[in-house]
């Protein structure tokens, strides 16, 4: 169908990086109920996302069934909505999840039209087992071919659910990822809880922002932020600036926003990294234009967004272990003469600068600014 989801990039939580395969139905709603308790809802985090570890095996007509941490999804699904939130659920294309769980092999159908009963708006879709299925064909139709099915399932119910899908990239998904009936697609292997991992993920997205846009997105995986740790063990090894560096480019590359973290123990650093709404108006910027790299060297980079008041987001990132003064040239941007720069995480006017501004970005840290005057 013409789904018109996804306009701006996904908003909310996933429960994968806290709970791993220990999520529950109680977890679940308890993180439901602290995106309205902590005000994130009202910043824009809608969406209470399941992923995997809820599935159990068929019943005689073949209808996915929950484990006996989910006793009744509809309801669940029923709370989330209650809440004004929006409900997401998770499955695979092959036999088995990445946990060994049911998956939707030959029960596309059947699986989408459970989704649509129980109010499912969102579904991750993951390859995992598919790899037995495709044999190890890694062509394009190959890879293709587990989405198209299941995009196609999911256009025969009466039901916008955004489509997610989860392949880590292969086969340039960038390219395909949107003709193919995906909202988002991950664009990298899982994000881990370590500098190596974040700084690796987002050096590889240069040059994919040319493929995203309203409805298609570029997903680099779930904020890394919080308590983590696949059972809610520990905070994120993240340094506050890496966590900073984090957030400003998942809003510069107007990346879905997935909550990873417990949503019950909240610290105020991570409050206000998630919650400043001067950078998610940048991941939410109606126009949809990821950030490019616009210069980069010696791991100093400057990244840069058209936004659509005119203006231009910047991030100056500076990936190195020590301090660094990074330049935004407005050469780079396309603008000319004296322009006003706002800094947006100290939320200050800094002044107006002629032809490029300067700053010194701390190590493995990054400075957003907003450039120009709004039209
Ligand atoms: C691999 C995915 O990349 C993760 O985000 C998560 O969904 C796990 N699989 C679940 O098994």
């Amino acid at each position: 169908g013409d789904k018109k989801v996804a306009q701006t990039p996904p908003m909310g939580w996933n429960s994968w990086n806290v709970w791993g395969t220990s999520v529950t139905e109680e977890r679940v709603k308890a993180s439901a109920d602290q995106m309205l308790q902590s005000g994130l809802a009202g910043h824009g985090y809608g969406y209470i996302n399941i992923d995997d570890a809820w599935e159990a095996g068929r019943d005689a007509d073949g209808k996915i069934q929950t484990n006996e941490k989910f006793p009744d999804i509809k309801a669940l699904g029923d709370y989330i909505h209650g809440l004004g939130l929006r409900f997401g659920i998770y499955s695979s294309p092959g036999t088995k999840t990445c946990g060994g769980y049911t998956a939707s092999y030959q029960h596309e159908q059947q699986d989408a039209d459970s989704y649509a009963a129980w109010g499912v708006d969102y579904l991750k879709y993951d390859w995992c087992s598919y790899e037995d299925v495709a044999k190890g064909d890694h062509s394009l139709p190959s890879l293709q071919k587990p989405y198209l099915v299941m995009s196609d399932a999911l256009s025969k119910v009466n039901r916008d659910i955004v489509f997610s899908f989860c392949q880590y990239g292969m086969g340039d998904v960038w390219k395909w990822g949107a003709e193919t009936g995906g909202n988002s697609w991950r664009t990298t292997g899982d994000i881990q809880d370590n500098w190596g991992s974040l700084h690796d993920i987002y050096t590889h997205q240069a040059g994919h922002e040319v493929y995203a846009g309203p409805g298609h997105w570029n997903d680099p995986d779930m904020l890394m932020v919080g308590i983590v740790g696949f059972g809610n063990t520990h905070p994120t090894h993240l340094k506050p600036n890496e966590q900073i560096l984090h957030m400003s480019m998942w809003c510069l590359l107007s990346s879905p926003l997935l909550i990873g973290c417990d949503m019950t123990r909240l610290d105020p650093f991570t409050l206000a990294l998630l919650s400043n709404d001067e950078a998610l108006d940048i991941n939410q910027d109606p126009l949809g234009k990821p950030a490019a790299r616009v210069t980069t060297a010696d791991d100093k980079d400057v990244w840069a967004r058209p936004l659509f008041d005119g203006t231009h987001a910047v991030g100056l990132v500076n990936g190195t272990d020590e301090p660094a003064t990074i330049t935004a040239r407005w050469s780079d941007l396309g603008v000319k003469g004296k322009q006003p720069v706002r800094d947006l995480w100290l939320h200050k006017d800094l002044g107006a600068f002629a032809d490029s501004y300067s700053v010194e970005v701390p190590a493995h840290g990054c400075v957003l600014l907003k450039i120009g005057k709004s039209k």
